[in-house]
């Protein structure tokens, strides 16, 4: 059997992750993998069941007693949780705000890595987070640390999220990313750090595009 291949991107938020990361597994076909959507769609039925964000060991049962599920149907990821589609839900300001202490959580980490794994074991996967490269993947043929200036990254959120018509602030957005990035860099348990052997790619100023090319090259290097 041909050695399944596992591409690692791993960086703070609004870097570029999930849209290049989807690309480059759509154009080598293989599966896509958005680790924060399941952190997000746990986030989002916590909140919904009202389930304590501080209680460590009710976020860990939800975790383990709920079947969260990611759908690749033509362009689009589709996240559901218990069958319910949430894919719009778990980007909402309110997740977001919330998402970094839920995914604090040692035994819902724990969980949802081991369900991570599971998915690129049988098929070449391009899977995108926080501690891919470092924790879930340490294996990755692949490793590539995405990253951007602060004022590139709230730019690029502020004009996604205008573009959907949810009215936010250009600062505080910045504001929340920044302090979001600062308690996803600093937890105890698998903080977003750079593996040793993943390349860093700075997307500041770069299209989309340049991004995708870039790590499409390096695949090809490494003899995918
Ligand atoms: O898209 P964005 O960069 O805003 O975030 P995301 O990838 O959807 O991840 C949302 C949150 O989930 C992050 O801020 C982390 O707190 C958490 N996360 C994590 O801890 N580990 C991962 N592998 C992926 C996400
Ligand atoms: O997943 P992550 O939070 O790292 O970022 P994303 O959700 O993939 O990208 C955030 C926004 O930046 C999206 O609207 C992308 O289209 C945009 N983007 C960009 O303008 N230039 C890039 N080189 C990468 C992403």
């Amino acid at each position: 059997m041909i050695e399944p291949i596992q591409i690692a991107i791993d960086g703070p938020a609004g870097a570029g992750k999930s849209t290049v990361a989807k690309e480059v597994a759509r154009r080598l076909g293989y599966l896509y993998i958005d680790t924060g959507a399941m952190y997000r769609a746990l986030t989002c039925l916590a909140l919904e069941k009202n389930v304590s964000l501080f209680d460590e060991q009710a976020l860990t049962n939800l975790a383990h007693n709920s079947t969260i599920n990611l759908v690749q149907k033509e362009e689009r990821l589709h996240v559901f949780v218990e069958n319910i589609e949430v894919t719009e839900a778990i980007r909402s300001p309110l997740v977001s705000s919330h998402v970094s202490q839920v995914a604090a959580v040692a035994g819902v980490r724990m969980i949802m890595v081991e369900q991570q794994r599971a998915m690129a074991r049988s098929q070449s996967v391009v899977m995108d987070g926080r501690d891919i490269g470092s924790h879930v993947l340490p294996f990755a043929q692949i490793k590539i640390f995405l990253t951007a200036s602060i004022e590139e990254r709230a730019r690029r959120r502020y004009l996604e999220m205008t573009a959907k018509g949810i009215p936010v602030n250009e600062e505080v957005l910045k504001e929340e990313i920044q302090r979001r990035d600062e308690q996803d860099a600093s937890r105890e348990v698998s903080p977003l750090v750079r593996a040793e052997d993943a390349s860093i790619l700075d997307t500041t100023g770069l299209e989309i595009e340049a991004v995708i090319q870039i790590i499409l090259d390096l695949t090809a290097r490494r003899g995918r």
